[in-house]
């Protein structure tokens, strides 16, 4: 909220004018205009954001319990055993003259890095043997669940079921050979099938199994282990009480670029693959859906050789798109959508386009959900320069709203490990809408237009005490 955190740095600033005065040449009427200039002022913020007494009192324990979340950490690695231990391979790819790339080491197996990029198994967060008071996450970490095996949740979303009050984790299931389909071809895993987990404090995960299986026999099928099934993202219907699945497919080489959906009574499945199709006849590869408070759902997909996104309501039942689509960040080239609304302003985190190599996220913001939007620019914090402009070495998948936290999200991203596609690690961190854009694009009268979106580094953090009994 803008106008609560700007209360504070503006009192303290008005207060050393006022005790200047004596030695000053003010007159007695300046000092008392200034005052009830002041107090005008404090009284119109206070209107503006009237609150009762709960709400204030819960927005002061949630101020508490960011504060924690939003202190800046750095991070810093060494590379001073690098140049002389430089891996033949990474050698090969670079050429004797091109300076090591830290992304070119986070990208390379052999890499002294790697273990700080990949950490093993035996710093992994494990609900069986870990505090589970403290419920600590470590983004990079391997993340096992209630069974002990790593979650297999790739490129995925979340879904809250309110009457179930858990939550659900879908994604990709990539268990399986890393390979390239030829020469070109990018690094893959075949289609094993979208994997759900289900919790009810986004820190225990159980596996539900896999709710869509790929295809092993029927080539002609969209879903046969030779295509590619990517970023499955699942909405609630309220008027048909169905579950329903929309996610990228494609063939191996990525040409046909089309969504599919697929439906289910429940939301550990099993889920019935019902269609695919290029969405208003456009490519769609990297895509996600966003359900809006009056239950309107959206796709939001990447398109035109993705040097744009496309935008369009879904149809009431949510199982295909109306004719309506608007073009958004045209010339931009942006993928790794994921959307989310705060106070009735829409944000969304992208990625750029360079692969399964992590590169600079940006936030957007829009009025109106079908647009017009706009850039505001790198919503991360913390960390150092590199893991700023590369996500912390991740890509957008999703973002969560925490219902008892206005203004507070959990950003998901993963950490793609492209030489082993099943060993890609989870990067969640906390998620602020609020503050000062501090490198805005767009201005208006020298006032930003939009709240600062910021995502904050931690190596190691958990959601505030209470964040679910902090539900209104
Ligand atoms: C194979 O998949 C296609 C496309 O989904 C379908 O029309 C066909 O019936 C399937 N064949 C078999 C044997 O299941
Ligand atoms: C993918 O591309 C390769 C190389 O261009 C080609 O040999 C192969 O047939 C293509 N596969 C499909 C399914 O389009």
């Amino acid at each position: 909220m803008v106008g609560t955190r700007r209360l504070l740095p503006m009192a303290l600033n008005s207060h050393p004018s006022v005790r200047v005065l004596p030695g000053s040449r003010c007159t007695l009427p300046l000092v008392v205009w200034s005052l009830f200039g002041f107090i005008a002022m404090f009284y119109f913020y206070s209107t503006l954001h009237r609150h009762s007494d709960l709400e204030n009192q819960i927005r002061l324990n949630h101020l508490a319990m960011m504060r924690e979340l939003e202190e800046v950490e750095e991070e810093s690695f060494h590379f001073p055993t690098l140049r002389g231990k430089r891996s033949p391979r990474a050698f090969k790819r670079r050429g004797p003259r091109k300076p090591p790339s830290v992304i070119d080491e986070f990208l390379d197996e052999s890499s002294d890095l790697r273990s700080f990029f990949f950490p093993d198994h035996k710093t992994a967060i494990d609900p069986r043997q870990d505090d589970d008071v403290n419920k600590y996450l470590y983004p990079g970490r391997i993340w096992l669940d209630t069974e002990g095996n790593p979650i297999q949740a790739h490129g995925g979303g979340l879904l809250f079921d309110e009457r179930r009050e858990t939550f659900y984790w879908y994604g990709e299931n990539k268990d399986g050979l890393t390979y390239h389909a030829h020469q070109k071809g990018a690094a893959r895993v075949d289609i094993i099938g979208v994997s759900c987990y289900s919790s009810k404090d986004l820190w225990t995960w159980t596996n539900e199994g896999v709710v869509l299986p790929g295809d092993e026999t029927n080539i002609t099928h969209d879903l046969h282990k030779l295509n590619v099934l990517e970023r499955p993202k699942v909405l609630y219907n309220d008027k048909t009480d169905k579950f329903v699945m929309w996610m990228h497919i494609d063939d191996v080489n990525y040409t046909k670029a089309s969504v599919g959906v697929a439906v289910s009574e429940s939301p550990t499945g099993p889920f019935e693959y019902l269609y695919s199709k290029r969405p208003h006849g456009f490519e769609s590869r990297d895509m996600t859906v966003f359900k809006d408070d009056d239950g309107k759902a959206y796709l939001i997909y990447s398109s035109e050789d993705n040097s744009e996104l496309h935008i369009s309501p879904l149809t009431d039942d949510y199982l295909d798109v109306t004719n309506e689509m608007r073009r958004i960040l045209v010339g931009q080239h942006r993928e790794a959508p994921a959307l989310f609304k705060y106070q009735g302003t829409y944000y969304m985190i992208t990625s750029g386009c360079t692969g399964w190599a992590p590169n600079r996220a940006l936030a957007h913001a829009a009025e109106s959900i079908m647009g017009p939007w706009e850039t505001m620019g790198n919503p991360c914090v913390g960390g150092n320069k590199i893991f700023r402009m590369t996500t912390f070495f991740s890509q957008s998948t999703y973002v969560v709203p925490l219902p008892g936290l206005p203004g507070s999200f959990v950003f998901m991203a993963d950490r793609w490990n492209p030489s082993e596609l099943r060993d890609s690690r989870y990067v969640w961190l906390p998620l602020r809408v609020g503050g000062v854009a501090d490198e805005p694009l767009e201005y208006n009268f020298g006032f930003p237009l939009w709240s600062r979106v910021s995502v904050y580094w931690h190596r190691r953090w958990r959601l505030p005490d209470g964040w679910m009994n902090a539900q209104t």
